[in-house]
Formats: C-alpha cells, sequence, structure tokens
C-alpha cells in the first residue's frame, strides 16, 4: 500500500518538475524576443498603423472617420506628423503614452508612404 503512494509522489513530483522547465524555457525564450525587438531591430511602421490607426485612418489612410484627414493627401512633413501622432489634434488621440518615440518616427514615416 505505501508502495503505491510513493508511486503516486513520485509522479506528482516528476509532473512538476516538467512543468517547471517548460515554463522557465517560455520565459527564457520571451526574454531573447525582447532583446531583439528592443535593441536590433526597428520599429515596424506598418505593423503599428495596422494597430493603433486603421480604425480611423482606414488602411489605406483614407477611412476618413471621425473627421481623420486622408493621409495620402496629406502634405505635412515628418515632423509635423511626429507632433500629431505624439500630441494628437482634435479628435486624433495622443499616442505619447502608448508608443515611444521611435515607434512614433517609424509609423510618421510609414503615413509618408501612403501617397500615390
Ligand atoms: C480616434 C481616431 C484616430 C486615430 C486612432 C488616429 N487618428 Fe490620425 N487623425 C485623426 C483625425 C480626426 C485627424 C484630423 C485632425 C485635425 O486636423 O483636425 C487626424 C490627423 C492625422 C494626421 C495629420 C494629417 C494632416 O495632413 O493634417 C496624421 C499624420 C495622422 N492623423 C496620423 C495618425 C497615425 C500615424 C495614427 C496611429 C498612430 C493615427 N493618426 C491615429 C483621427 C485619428
Amino acid at each position: 500500500m505505501f508502495k503505491k503512494i510513493n508511486t503516486a509522489l513520485f509522479a506528482l513530483f516528476l509532473g512538476i518538475g516538467a512543468c517547471e522547465s517548460a515554463a522557465e524555457k517560455t520565459s527564457q525564450q520571451e526574454t531573447a524576443a525582447n532583446n531583439i525587438s528592443s535593441s536590433t531591430e526597428k520599429p515596424d511602421g506598418m505593423a503599428i498603423f495596422r494597430q493603433h490607426c486603421v480604425i480611423c485612418h482606414g488602411s489605406d489612410g483614407n477611412l476618413g472617420l471621425n473627421g481623420a484627414k486622408h493621409l495620402p493627401e496629406s502634405v505635412l512633413p515628418l515632423e509635423e506628423r511626429i507632433n500629431i501622432i505624439t500630441n494628437g489634434k482634435n479628435l486624433m488621440t495622443p499616442f505619447r503614452s502608448q508608443l515611444n518615440p521611435e515607434e512614433i518616427q517609424a509609423v510618421a514615416a510609414y503615413t509618408l508612404t501612403l501617397k500615390k
């Protein structure tokens, strides 16, 4: 009878051990991924645009929701775009708390590529 309990406990330990090492692995992988994106890779302007801007501007920049400017027709230079994205303007929400300066720069540069 004791033998049976011991085997059960042993199996339990094995199970916990396996879970722990798996969790460790994923967190190590995550740290590695974070390091890559923060140090070597530039932020992806298109991905940021898809995530934060298409709701109002549309994927081609022409949706115009809530009076959003048609981005392909915008004549604003990069610095002005960075300023508007950072601080917002009228119905456009500011992004300074959601995006870091590099991300804002990247998405501003991406909006310039929407020009025909
Ligand atoms: C809540 C809706 C909304 C979201 C989300 C939004 N915008 Fe806007 N955007 C606007 C509106 C409205 C304007 C027009 C502001 C004005 O001049 O009155 C505008 C204007 C702009 C302009 C200036 C265009 C011009 O020529 O005046 C740029 C550049 C711009 N948005 C880029 C972005 C980027 C990049 C994002 C994502 C990081 C974004 N917007 C997210 C609503 C939005």
